[in-house]
């Protein structure tokens, strides 16, 4: 039987957390000394988890869809909680295909009947021509492996006279397609999920469609970095 509550999600949300081959997720996200640091990071991945489940929760209407662009273990417990609590579909993409791989096994051998699985693929082309009343993007544009003279900036790590500006643009031409990319398949009146980090990129994509933004106040922290992340109401 489905999980009916926010403890019962919470436990299930625990339990394929528990089943995650942890050495493989450690080599996918940190190369080495990965298994010591989701040690450290799981019990949050929960937390954190829960924290914004119930945040967004609060926003988006039941029975409408997501597309989490860039998803990962941080994303768990919300995907479960939006499904199983609120009659929700989840598309949950990303480009790490051994990380889809390792997430949905552990689903699989937990909770198989629960309709959250990862699609190893690019977050703009997954699940098309479906529409999403809601986006959900956390540490996508700030990843140092995709970007990393953005992720630089963004975070404050580099000096203005450090930086290579053909690279900078190259790398914000790319980006901007992204968010047009993934901002185009938002249904309006809709909401986005993000870093404060990376709102700039939706909200140059709302202007350019003459959108109108409202900013949830309440922020909560991500599980794997601490960013904040916060609710976008876009009509
Ligand atoms: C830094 S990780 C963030 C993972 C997770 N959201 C978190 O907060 O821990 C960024 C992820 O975005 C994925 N990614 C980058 N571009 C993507 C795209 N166009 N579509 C789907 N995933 C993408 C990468 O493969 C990587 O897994």
């Amino acid at each position: 039987m489905n999980p009916r509550d926010w403890p019962e999600v919470l436990a299930l949300a625990r339990a394929v957390l528990d089943r995650c081959d942890w050495p493989a997720l450690g080599e996918i996200y940190f190369h080495w000394g990965g298994e010591a640091f989701w040690a450290e990071r799981r019990p949050g991945v929960a937390e954190h988890g829960e924290a914004l489940a119930r945040r967004l929760l609060r926003e988006l209407p039941r029975g409408g869809a997501s597309l989490w662009a860039g998803a990962g273990v941080a994303e768990l417990p919300v995907l479960l909680a939006e499904v199983l609590l609120h009659g929700r579909e989840v598309t949950a993409a990303n480009l790490r295909a051994r990380e889809c791989e390792v997430l949905n096994a552990a689903i699989a051998a937990v909770a198989p009947g629960v309709a959250v699985r990862y699609l190893p693929a690019d977050a703009r082309e997954a699940n098309r021509p479906r529409a999403f009343d809601h986006l959900g993007c956390i540490s996508l544009f700030t990843d140092p492996e995709t970007w990393p003279l953005l992720s630089d900036v963004a975070y404050g790590r580099i000096a203005p006279v450090q930086i290579d500006v053909g690279q900078f643009v190259a790398e914000r031409e790319q980006a901007r397609e992204l968010a047009a990319g993934l901002f185009g398949r938002l249904r309006r009146p809709g909401w986005i999920t993000t870093t404060a980090e990376e709102v700039g990129w939706f909200l140059e994509q709302a202007e350019r469609a003459g959108a109108v933004v409202d900013a949830g106040e309440d922020l909560v922290a991500t599980a794997v970095v601490g960013d904040p992340v916060g609710v976008l109401a876009v009509r």
